[in-house]
């Protein structure tokens, strides 16, 4: 299944959890490389493959297709255990890995004194973030900060210990500041992680270089996005965001490609709205049917179990992230959720606080909880969708339905997806 373009990349158009896995599992047929380029283990893409179902956290939604290349940008926080962790429950489920994956020399480390930190600063937090409790807000503040440690750093001992000695005495600093103190374990933390350095300097590369290579010998590139739009550190729901720039742009950032190469921007929403961690969502449901959504799309965090909040479908949102990821096309997931219901509404419009009505999505966070969002009715469908494969088999108010969410979005409805399968993909037009 072929999206126009030779680099194209997939990014989330929510607050994550759209299903870009999935996405990306499907059009990763026709690609040569995979790239992820930014986030860490706090995201959880799930790929079915005939009855068998993956999470992947850090590897790319590219591993499952024979024979793709996988990379780590350097736009990522490299989480070494968890990295390998998943690595090695792949090759044991059967994945043939051997010269598949890549991984920056620029991206960062993510150690355990991260996760520890972040842990901590969360408990000890008065506004929480309901982070994923995976170090990524602590390994990005070290990367601004540049005390960071990268991969390439695992190639010179000395300047390695230098680093993480003078990280561990901040840290437990840091530790103590927030009342957590339990360092006890962290000594045999790190030498766990860094005692993978060996086996991850083998898989070195440098990503933008060997993409942009792969590009003029006329291959095929996809660049994943983890989170979405909403979580994006400059353009989300601030501060309830993710610490990295998960829109488009960041693609060519994160890889180290340039931004001209790139020839599509695939945007993923699912047909409805979910959201994980602390921050408004405009369009929750009530409570009965926030419960029904999520029992019938299975809304649970795939790296926290954490029950997601479900809501209407938001224009407001989706078309704020066609403008701020140029998006060429869209992929809505998900549709046979919404199989069942007597009636959809879609959000066009908010009323803002001070009685005002606006289709611009809010810069501030206050009033975005403040707001009340004009909806739109349509009729529901009544009928399954999950076997369908043709636009033109899809009942007529699906149809309606997509046709007014690509109207709102200003972006192309280009595939459809109603079921967890690979087979349950509609292409559009
Ligand atoms: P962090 O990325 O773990 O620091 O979490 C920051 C916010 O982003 C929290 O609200 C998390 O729930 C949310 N978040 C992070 N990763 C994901 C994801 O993959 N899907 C959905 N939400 C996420």
């Amino acid at each position: 299944m072929r999206p126009k373009g030779s680099c194209v990349v997939v990014v989330g158009c929510q607050w994550g959890d759209e299903g870009k896995g999935k996405v990306v599992d499907v059009l990763a047929e026709d690609a040569d490389i995979v790239a992820r380029y930014q986030g860490g283990a706090n995201a959880g893409h799930t790929v079915h493959v005939g009855d068998d179902e993956f999470i992947l956290h850090q590897i790319p939604s590219g591993i499952l297709h024979d024979g793709k290349r996988c990379l780590l940008g350097n736009g990522v926080v490299l989480d070494i255990e968890q990295f390998f962790e998943e690595y090695d429950s792949l090759a044991a489920r059967g994945v043939a890995l051997e010269g598949r994956i890549g991984v920056s020399r620029r991206a960062q480390l993510l150690l355990p004194y991260h996760k520890l930190l972040d842990q901590a600063a969360e408990s000890a937090a008065i506004e929480k973030i309901g982070t994923t409790g995976r170090g990524i807000g602590p390994a990005y503040e070290d990367k601004a900060g540049r005390r960071g440690v990268r991969v390439v750093d695992l190639t010179d001992a000395d300047r390695l210990h230098a680093r993480i000695a003078a990280a561990k005495e901040r840290v437990c600093r840091r530790l103590d500041e927030l009342g957590a103190g339990a360092t006890r374990t962290l000594d045999e933390a790190m030498d766990k992680a860094l005692g993978l350095g060996t086996r991850l300097l083998a898989l070195a590369t440098d990503t933008g270089p060997e993409i942009t290579e792969a590009l003029a010998g006329g291959r095929r590139v996809l660049l994943e996005g983890a989170q979405g739009t909403a979580l994006d550190l400059d353009h989300g729901t601030y501060p309830f965001v993710t610490s990295s720039n998960t829109t488009a742009a960041a693609a060519a950032t994160g890889t180290g490609i340039g931004p001209t190469v790139i020839d599509a921007v695939v945007g993923v929403v699912k047909a409805y709205t979910t959201r994980v961690g602390e921050g408004p969502l405009p369009t929750a449901f009530e409570a009965g049917m926030d419960e029904r959504v999520r029992e019938l799309g299975s809304e649970f965090g795939a790296t926290t179990g954490r029950p997601r909040r479900c809501g209407w479908f938001d224009s407001v949102l989706t078309r704020f992230a066609a403008q701020v990821n140029g998006l060429t096309g869209l992929a809505v997931t998900k549709l046979d959720v919404l199989d069942t219901l007597e009636e959809l509404r879609i959000a066009t419009a908010y009323r803002m606080p001070d009685g005002s009505v606006t289709e611009r999505f809010p810069a501030d966070t206050l009033s975005l909880s403040r707001v009340e969002p004009v909806y739109e009715s349509l009729p529901g469908w009544r009928t399954g969708t999950s076997q369908v494969r043709r636009l033109e088999d899809l009942p007529r108010n699906a149809r309606v339905y997509l046709d007014r969410i690509e109207e709102l979005t200003t972006a192309p409805v280009e595939w459809v997806s109603v079921g967890t399968k690979r087979s349950q993909i509609i292409p559009v037009g």
